[in-house]
């Protein structure tokens, strides 16, 4: 059975942290636009140097630029028996592109799940969010800390802050998600298939939500 999933979600949410949980579980690739891009822009690649001057400021990357990414990752062969999208769609347009690109290949989405967060949880998390500056994991400092202050339990090595968490740019990127990306959650209501959860629990206490959502929808 196909396991087509999007979490959606304010910054600070936990997307990524979920999204790596159920990756492992259910051996789908965990597809991050935000990853993606991260990757690109340390490599100085074309989509990297598209992308920095908008993440740097906590503002959208043009929808043309990160649609063609995912419309690529969905092509490959690991996604054929499903995939979780972290990240996106962030707006009305690339939720309608990523429709007709899954309607080509006789294909949908089958869930949607959507963290519901407060703002005050969102900005704990992103300010004591650190990141392994090798491998990309993601630790916090208080919540889920390393074994080793600093450094990545899995790669060994150093752990750093990610420049879009100061605190001026995550409030503009949680004003980006109001105005931009909340829609999207009417959007699938009308369609049926989104879920609410709580994205303000812990780690394991979601998962087992999550779970119990994929059983009632007999997705696991
Ligand atoms: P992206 O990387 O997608 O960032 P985001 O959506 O802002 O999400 P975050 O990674 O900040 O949060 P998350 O929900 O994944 O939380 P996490 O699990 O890390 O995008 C970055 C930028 O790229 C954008 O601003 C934009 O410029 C560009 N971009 C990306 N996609 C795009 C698109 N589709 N269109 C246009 N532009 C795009 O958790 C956060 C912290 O909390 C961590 O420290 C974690 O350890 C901790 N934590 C997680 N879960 C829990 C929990 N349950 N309890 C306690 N602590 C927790």
């Amino acid at each position: 059975m196909s396991m087509r999933l999007i979490l959606l979600g304010p910054p600070g949410a936990g997307k990524g942290t979920q999204s790596d949980v159920l990756s492992r579980r259910y051996k789908i690739p965990h597809i991050s636009t935000g990853d993606i891009l991260r990757k690109a822009v340390i490599k100085e690649v074309p989509l990297g140097v598209k992308a920095k001057s908008y993440m740097d400021k906590g503002e959208l990357v043009p929808d043309e630029i990160v649609t063609e990414v995912i419309v690529d990752a969905l092509k490959s062969d690991d996604a054929k028996k499903g995939f979780i999208l972290d990240g996106f769609p962030r707006t009305l347009n690339q939720a309608i592109a990523l429709d007709e690109s899954l309607s080509k290949i006789s294909s949908g989405i089958d869930l949607i799940i959507y963290f519901e967060t407060s703002p005050e949880v969102a900005i704990e998390r992103l300010s004591g969010r650190r990141v392994c500056s090798k491998c990309g994991f993601n630790y916090h400092v208080k919540n889920i800390p390393p074994k080793q202050e600093g450094i990545c339990d899995r790669c060994g090595s150093r752990l750093i802050q990610r420049p879009d968490d100061k605190e001026e740019t995550v409030r503009n990127r949680l004003k980006v998600y109001q105005t931009q990306t909340k829609p999207l959650i009417n959007y699938y209501l009308r369609k049926g298939n989104l879920k609410k959860v709580s994205g303000d629990m812990d780690v394991d206490e979601l998962f087992k939500v999550i779970f119990k959502i994929f059983e009632d929808e007999h997705l696991a």
